[in-house]
């Protein structure tokens, strides 16, 4: 599971004078950010009637990701940071306010796999069937309604013309933002496979991207599984990648160029490159030890060589009796580079072809 912390957008969907909407969304804000803390997300409170949004006016299918619109590229920059929806809905002549559905139509892949739950209000049917309207629409764009809801009765909700929600509602809310945070992680691998910079990796259903700074855990259970052969191949604990802590992680995920193979929110591998004058550096090779011998381990290296444009050399280095590392750099058209020190590390290069 990612250790990311979420960003869950409450949306108010009522923009009328006088609107209920405004005080329920601030009762659900007030009443869920201890909950939030706890669930370590954030909860970014939004009126739609602040987007300005008018009626759709983008002249290309929102799939395209086509915008000439500023106010449609701003709101899709809101959308598109969101991890999850909260949508506080009043019902409209049973179904959804039409600025819910107007914001909805305004855009496509920004929305997918992310889940939303609804705080809904209304008469006899406590803004119900807005709901069940549009789950219906949400499901289109690859949103994920939540089987929890919030649904309030104003009559039940309002005391001398003030909302007053029973605790119930307080209780139910918080059950809601507990199911958006675990079905938010849930899909973040299949958000990220959809993001722009992943690319298919060597495996069905595995995708590659950069790692960032955020991946940090990940990397150092990783290391920590992998490099614990090599410690046993070479005899020595003196290898940084078995010691080194997620901030240390962090530190270097900055400098270096990584690239991370992913499937189902598992970190497979990863490999990471830096430039230093002609010579492109590689290193940190890894793949889980269950998956070795599928390629995974010369797909990586040769996405670090493709970084390696323009440089004369690649360089890497691995321990003097990593027996497999060494049987894979040398399959791989690398040879020994000399060198005067006897640290127990062989240093390879291979020559980039002009
Ligand atoms: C145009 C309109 C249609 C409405 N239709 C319904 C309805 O179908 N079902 C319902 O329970 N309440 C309906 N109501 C009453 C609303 O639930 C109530 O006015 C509520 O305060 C509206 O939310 P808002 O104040 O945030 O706009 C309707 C209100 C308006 C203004």
């Amino acid at each position: 599971m990612s250790t990311k912390r979420l960003r869950i957008l409450v949306l108010v969907c009522s923009t009328r004078p006088g609107a209920l909407g405004p005080a329920v969304g601030e009762w659900l804000a007030e009443t869920l950010a201890p909950c939030a803390r706890t669930l370590d997300a954030d909860l970014v409170p939004l009126a739609i009637g602040d987007l300005q949004l008018p009626f759709l006016d983008e002249e290309e299918h929102p799939s395209t990701g086509i915008y000439h619109q500023e106010h449609t590229r701003r709101w899709s920059a809101i959308v598109a940071e969101a991890d999850g929806f909260v949508v506080v809905t009043p019902e409209y002549n049973y179904g959804m306010p039409a600025t819910l559905k107007n914001a909805l139509d305004y855009l496509g892949p920004e929305w997918a796999w992310k889940p939303v739950g609804f705080v809904s209000y209304g008469n006899t049917s406590a803004g119900t069937r807005a709901v069940q309207h549009a789950k219906q629409v949400v499901t289109t764009l690859r949103l994920v309604p939540l089987g929890s809801t919030v649904a309030i009765r104003i009559a039940d909700a309002t005391r001398e013309g003030r909302f007053h929600p029973a605790e119930h509602l307080a209780n139910a809310a918080e059950g809601l933002l507990a199911e958006l945070v675990r079905v938010s992680h849930a899909l973040a691998p299949l958000r990220e496979r959809e993001c722009a910079s992943a690319v298919a990796g060597p495996v069905v259903g595995s995708y590659a991207r950069r790692l960032v700074q955020d991946d940090a855990p990940e990397v150092t259970v990783l290391q920590r599984c992998c490099w614990t052969e090599e410690a046993v191949a070479n005899g020595t604990l003196d290898v940084p990648a078995l010691h080194e802590s997620p901030d240390q992680v962090r530190a270097w995920l900055a400098d270096w160029q990584t690239t991370g193979l992913w499937r189902d929110g598992r970190l497979l591998g990863m490999v990471r490159t830096r430039r230093s004058g002609a010579d492109l550096h590689v290193g940190r090779l890894a793949v889980v030890p269950d998956l070795r011998g599928l390629g995974l381990g010369r797909w990586l290296l040769r996405t670090a060589e493709a970084a390696g444009e323009g440089c004369s050399r690649i360089v890497l280095s691995t321990g003097a009796a990593s027996t497999r590392n060494l049987a894979l750099y040398q399959g791989q058209g690398y040879g020994p580079v000399p060198t005067s020190t006897d640290d127990g590390v062989v240093r390879l290069a291979k020559t980039v072809p002009a």
